[in-house]
């Protein structure tokens, strides 16, 4: 008889936490990879002690920074867990690292998020699953078929007090679907901004537009805040144009060169992301446990 399913815990402590979380709302058992860094930088996992064989596994481990450290960890764990016998190994990353260079924007370029699919997909994962992927279109890397992104935005906004009169701005075109869908499920108005990247030179320039938000609280909805820079480059055009608040609300809270600093600077209150990679500013970021969400899909996989 094959033996009952198993979340394990890919070993740092966001993943940890989600993995605890995905476990409670399936009501399975629950165990955490031991994980180490050796003196020169590698990493050293250790599986928890279980009957692997012909079992059922979700691995929980997210592709934090840095990115590249977490996804040899994934590997490694899901190497362990083929070679002790399981049988299907479904693994939730619930942020998916190199995701923005979803194709060569200019020639010859390493196309990142197809290269790291083909590693877990020929790895032997058998499902994966993700928050928010940057395009939904790379997912269809993931050799099998089986990979599969999860909005978390309604989600959010079932748990989030805002106050009113509110409108959601996406900060740039492909934000649209994610503000959209926020708005919809708040009730409020919608309107976007349109961002460009020069490629070369990476300089980002928004278009200059008039929006209604004059005495209004303003939640700008994204899918990473990294550098901040594209909030923050809302943010300022917002203020100047009589909003009140503004409120971030994103998938990602990466947060990486002071962009906690430069989102206070240019004035945004307060961040609400779901929890798919460690808290870099508690004093900035609440986070929003989705675990429940994905636990929800992971589950049709199990039956
Ligand atoms: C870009 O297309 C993404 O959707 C985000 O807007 C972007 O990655 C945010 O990066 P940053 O915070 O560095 O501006």
């Amino acid at each position: 008889m094959a033996s009952a399913p198993l979340v394990v815990g890919g070993g740092d402590d966001a993943s940890n936490r989600f993995a605890r979380g995905v476990a409670e709302s399936l009501g399975v058992m629950y165990a955490e990879a031991q994980r180490r860094v050796f003196p020169d930088g590698e990493s050293y996992l250790r599986l928890p002690e279980a009957d692997y064989r012909g079992s059922s596994v979700v691995l929980v481990k997210t592709m934090a920074p840095p990115q590249d450290k977490s996804i040899f960890e994934i590997l490694m764990a899901v190497d362990a867990l083929l070679e002790r016998g399981v049988e299907r190994l479904i693994l939730v990353s619930p942020y998916t690292a190199y995701a923005r260079q979803d194709r060569e924007f200019l020639p010859y370029e390493a196309v990142s998020v197809r290269a790291l699919f083909r590693a877990i997909s020929r790895a032997g994962v058998s499902r994966f699953y993700t928050i928010e992927i940057h395009k939904e279109d790379s997912l269809l890397h993931f050799e099998g078929g089986n990979a599969y992104s999860i909005s978390p935005y309604s989600y959010m906004a079932s748990r989030i007090t805002l106050e009113r009169p509110l409108v959601v701005l996406a900060p740039d075109l492909g934000a649209v679907r994610r503000a959209r869908e926020f708005a919809s499920a708040v009730g409020a108005e919608f309107d976007y901004l349109v961002k460009r990247r020069d490629r070369v030179t990476g300089d980002v320039t928004v278009e200059p537009k008039e929006l209604n938000v004059k005495g209004k609280h303003v939640v700008i909805v994204d899918d990473i805040v990294s550098t901040g820079g594209t909030v923050a480059r809302a943010a300022s055009m917002l203020l100047r144009q009589g909003a009140t608040v503004i409120t971030v609300v994103a998938a990602h809270a990466l947060l990486v060169e002071g962009a906690s600093r430069k989102l206070k600077d240019a004035g945004v209150s307060r961040v609400y992301a779901a929890n798919t990679l460690p808290n870099r500013d508690p004093s900035l970021v609440e986070m929003i446990d989705v675990s429940p969400l994905v636990a929800e899909r992971v589950r049709e996989a199990l039956e």
